[in-house]
């Protein structure tokens, strides 16, 4: 690999989990289910669901919640890089409904998206704009209020799902033995038909018919989903580790996209990594798409788990298909 000058470093954390819970016996009353079979099947006991406000209205309390705990102002931010599937509205972008909330006045910025790999393409992209040297500061926030196109009649997908919102600020760093170290992604257009929301964009306008059809909510087949993630997310994993020489001992935590518990294991054996390496919040969060690895990695660090130095591979996958591993050493005290 070419010798880079710069790295991009992880210098903050913070988070926002809306108060109100869902827990299994919830969905026990609304379709037919029950908490054996989300619990086995998925490894989800609870999910949150924001009952005022929006993606935006996450993002921003996460990015208040970070600001917490540096001395970096929203004023000095450069670049504002928002990963959602659910952003307020179609235009403009969350990324400036964030921006004037809090008081980025001097930041650029947009909305990417990626599905549930949308925070992983975020990092990589924030990455590269430090890596060139031309932005010292930039923020990426994976937010989603999934509840917002969640068909509550659906089994398959209503159990799933949940939101939340973090974010982490991105500096540069001399000493490239820390921060971003690489990445490995990749796009598979072929998999539109397996998970999508069908409408509300150009191909399907809003209608009476969209609405009749239930295609303004997440459509997926499952089973369909779940082989090529599993194979997607462990290869891609696997081949980050054989690029980097890594073995499992070395790896402090992998990072994986809370999609499924039975994934993320998958993921794990493949990589020869024990469970108490894997870090996990579906159990309390579910799949809150681009939020899932930021909320990890926040939490994971303020208990104190995550520390300086330590080895992290992120790995997730996700509609498109999307889905792709990083590998970063962590760098915060
Ligand atoms: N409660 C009870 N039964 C259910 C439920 C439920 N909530 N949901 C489905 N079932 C039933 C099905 O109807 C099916 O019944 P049938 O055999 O009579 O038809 C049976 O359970 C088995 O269904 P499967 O789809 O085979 O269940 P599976 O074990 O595959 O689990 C799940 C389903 C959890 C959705 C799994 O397939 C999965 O996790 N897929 C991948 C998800 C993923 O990674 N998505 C990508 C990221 S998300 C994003 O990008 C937005």
């Amino acid at each position: 690999m070419e010798t880079k000058k710069i790295n991009a470093a992880i210098t903050a954390v913070g988070m926002y989990v809306p108060e109100k819970i869902l827990d299994n016996k919830y969905f026990e009353s609304i379709v037919d289910t029950s908490d054996e079979w989300i619990l086995t099947r998925t490894g989800i006991r609870e999910r949150r669901m924001m009952e005022n406000g929006a993606t935006s209205d996450m993002a921003t309390k996460a990015c208040e919640d970070l600001f917490k705990t540096t001395n970096v102002k929203p004023e000095e931010i450069d670049a504002i890089i928002l990963a959602t599937v659910t952003p307020d509205m179609m235009f403009p972008s969350s990324a400036c409904l964030v921006q004037k909330n809090i008081g980025a006045v001097n930041a650029w910025g947009f909305d990417l998206i990626a599905a549930c790999s949308g925070f992983l393409f975020a990092l990589q992209t924030g990455s590269s704009f430090i890596e060139s040297g031309r932005y010292k500061k930039v923020l990426v926030i994976g937010s989603d209020k999934m509840t917002s196109i969640t068909d509550y009649t659906d089994r398959n997908t209503c159990v799933l799902f949940g939101d939340g919102s973090a974010a982490v600020l991105l500096e540069p760093t001399t000493d490239t033995s820390y921060g971003i170290i690489d990445s490995i992604l990749h796009i598979d257009g072929s998999g539109k038909d397996a998970l999508n929301m069908k409408a509300g964009g150009s191909l399907n306008p809003a209608s009476h018919e969209t609405v009749d059809k239930r295609w303004h909510y997440i459509y997926q087949d499952g089973k369909a989903v779940f082989k090529v993630a599993v194979k997607g997310m462990a290869d891609v994993s696997y081949e980050m580790m054989q690029k980097h020489n890594l073995k499992g001992e070395d790896i402090a935590y992998l990072i994986p996209h809370q999609a499924n518990l039975r994934i993320i294991d998958a993921t794990a054996e493949r990589m020869g990594i024990t469970k108490d390496k894997v870090t996990i919040n579906i159990d309390k969060y579910g799949n809150t798409t681009t939020a899932t690895i930021p909320l990890c990695l926040t939490e994971y660090y303020r208990e104190g788990k995550i520390k300086k130095g330590d080895n992290l591979i992120i790995a997730a996958f996700g509609a498109g298909y999307t889905w792709g591993s990083l590998y970063l050493r962590w760098s915060l005290d």
